[in-house]
This record gives structure tokens, C-alpha cells and sequence, in this order.
């Protein structure tokens, strides 16, 4: 019987500092288990009288209860503390104070397509659009520009196999819209365009919108016009003026460059014309009942002299300093 109260003080002792489970389950071994110190006077009541073994076996198992019950408190006991411990670590301090938040912004090019599409929406055209890997047929030959004619030098072209070319410019998406389309047809594309160039003012992929307006008494004086009139929204000044060079483009005629007034001389920012009788032809509209102009701008151009920005590399350059600017 001393025996027994030893060794439930013992085990009581013993758990109360055993600071790990399984330190604690290996001790429990010591008591309870096969090898253990109260499993062992169990095993030895058989040497006991029969008068003797009620009494003995009930206090071991009272002791053995004691020792479960202790073991069972320490257990949970553990469990809390580890509980407590993870919370404690994962805690969030509330009162630091907070990140902020970073906003983005448009880049400027798309800001710019932006704009110019809201201005040419409110002047009654629509928007059109075309692919960027683009057949020889739609970006030269359906633009009366025929094989080993010498306005395919004009444009350094990207091939990408004897057939199909990343598009020199938007005009292919005139042809794309008249042959799906019956005039009047007005209509803006503005899209994505490549060449063999790279410099301060150039970059092998850039922007063009395109214009057409085909209609029976369309002339070059709505082609003025029009375009006057989205320059002078696009910059907000009332007094820009248009003015046109004769030029040359094989898919117009007659044909001009556009330059508008800017500080005190003349900038070029485009290309234009009538749309020549043969484009019509290929798309079956007959050009003894319809005229159209067509217009092709720079986007770029017109996004630096908007913003100020002095080299046309910035816009492809991916630096937040420059384009945080336009937030
Ligand atoms: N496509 C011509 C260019 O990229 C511009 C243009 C468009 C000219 C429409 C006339 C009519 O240079």
C-alpha cells in the first residue's frame, strides 16, 4: 500500500514538469506501461491471499485512475499551452500602421487610343478592327500596291512568311470593313502597327488610327474637316489649324500629308487622301457613285506633343517613374 502512494506521488510529480507531449506519453510508459511500476504489482496480486487481493486490487485501481486522470489533465494542459503559444505568434499588431494603397493607372498610349476613340465616337464614326498578322493580299495588293511595286519599300516590312507580314499600317482594315459593309460607312481603327525602324522618334511597333468615310458626296473638304475638328478637341485649342502637302500613297488619290499649327510652325501627323477608284473596285463599290476619304494618324506623335514627352522610347521603356506620371 506505501508502494502505491509512492508511486502515484511520483507520477504526480513527474508530470506536473514534463513540458512535451511525447516526453510525456514516454513516462506515462514508466507507470502504466508493459514494463511499468504499478503494471508490475498488478502482476503480482496472484502471490496475494484471497483475503487480501479485493482490498489490494481495488487501491491499484484507484492509484492506476489517479495516475490517468493526471496524465489526462497534463495532456490538455500541453495542448493549451501549444494553442496559446501559436496564437501569441500569429497575432496581428492592429494599431501598425497600414500599407496603402497602390492604385494603377492607364499607360499613356491607351489613355491616348482612349481619347481619340471618345472624340471620333462623338463625330458620328464607328470603330472597326483588324488583324495584326496580316495577309500580303489586305496590307498591300488589296491597297493597289501590286508585287514589286516600289511603295512595298516604303514601308519596311516584318515578314513573317512570304504571305503574311505583321501589318505596316491600319489601312488593310479599310478593305476588311468595305468588304463586309455597304457604304455609308464611317468608321475609326485604332490598333497596333509594325516596322523595320528604331529610333528617338520611332519604334518598330506603334499606333495608327485609321479613318474612312465613304459616302455619295464625301469630299476633301469633310477630310479637312473632320480631322481639324478632332485636333482641335484633342489638344483643346480652338485656334490649331490643319494644313495638307500634296504626297503620294498608291491606295489614294489625290493624296496629302496633314501637318497642324504647333508653336508658331507645322507638325506632320498624318497621311490622307480620297480613296482611290481601284480599293473601291476591290471591294466592289462603285466609285462612279461613292468618294471616301481615308486619314492615318500617329498615335505616338500625338500622345508626346499631348503629354510633353520628348523621346518615343519612354512608352516602351516600363519605367514607374515615367509612367506613375500619368496616374
Ligand atoms: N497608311 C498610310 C501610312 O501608314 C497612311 C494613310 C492612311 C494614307 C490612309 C492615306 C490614307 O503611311
Amino acid at each position: 500500500m506505501q508502494e502505491l502512494q509512492q508511486i502515484l506521488d511520483q507520477a504526480l510529480q513527474q508530470f506536473a514538469v514534463i513540458g512535451d507531449e511525447t516526453e510525456l506519453e514516454q513516462v506515462k510508459a514508466k507507470f502504466l506501461g508493459k514494463e511499468g511500476s504499478l503494471t508490475a504489482l498488478l502482476k503480482g496480486l496472484g502471490k496475494l491471499s484471497a483475503e487480501e487481493r479485493p482490498a489490494a486490487g481495488a487501491r491499484i485501481n484507484q492509484v492506476k485512475q489517479g495516475i490517468e486522470a493526471a496524465l489526462q489533465q497534463r495532456r490538455d494542459a500541453l495542448q493549451q499551452n501549444k494553442l496559446a503559444q501559436k496564437l501569441a505568434a500569429e497575432s496581428l499588431d492592429v494599431t501598425l500602421p497600414g500599407r496603402g494603397m497602390c492604385a494603377g493607372g492607364l499607360h499613356p498610349v491607351t489613355r491616348t487610343l482612349e481619347r481619340i476613340e471618345q472624340l471620333f465616337h462623338s463625330l458620328g464614326f464607328a470603330t472597326a478592327s483588324g488583324p495584326e498578322i496580316e495577309s500580303d493580299f489586305y496590307n498591300f495588293t488589296a491597297l493597289n500596291i501590286p508585287e514589286n511595286h516600289p511603295a512595298r519599300a516604303m514601308h519596311d516590312t516584318f515578314y513573317i512568311d512570304p504571305q503574311h507580314v505583321l501589318r505596316t499600317h491600319t489601312s488593310p482594315v479599310q478593305v476588311r470593313y468595305m468588304e463586309a459593309n455597304q457604304p455609308p460607312l464611317k468608321i475609326i481603327s485604332a490598333g497596333r502597327v509594325y516596322r523595320v525602324d528604331s529610333d528617338a522618334t520611332h519604334s518598330p511597333m506603334f499606333h495608327q488610327v485609321e479613318g474612312l468615310w465613304v459616302d455619295e458626296t464625301i469630299s476633301f473638304a469633310n477630310l479637312k474637316g473632320v480631322v481639324q475638328d478632332f485636333l482641335q478637341r484633342f489638344f483643346e485649342r480652338d485656334d490649331l489649324q490643319v494644313r495638307f502637302r500634296p504626297s503620294f500613297f498608291p491606295f489614294t488619290e489625290p493624296s496629302a500629308e496633314m501637318d497642324m499649327s504647333w508653336n508658331g510652325g507645322w507638325l506632320e501627323i498624318g497621311g490622307c487622301g480620297m480613296v482611290h477608284p481601284n480599293v473601291l473596285k476591290h471591294v466592289n463599290i462603285d466609285s462612279e457613285k461613292y468618294l471616301g476619304f481615308a486619314f492615318g494618324l500617329g498615335v505616338e506623335r500625338l500622345a508626346m506633343l499631348r503629354y510633353g514627352v520628348s523621346d518615343l522610347r519612354q512608352f516602351y521603356e516600363s519605367d514607374l517613374r515615367f509612367l506613375k506620371q500619368f496616374n
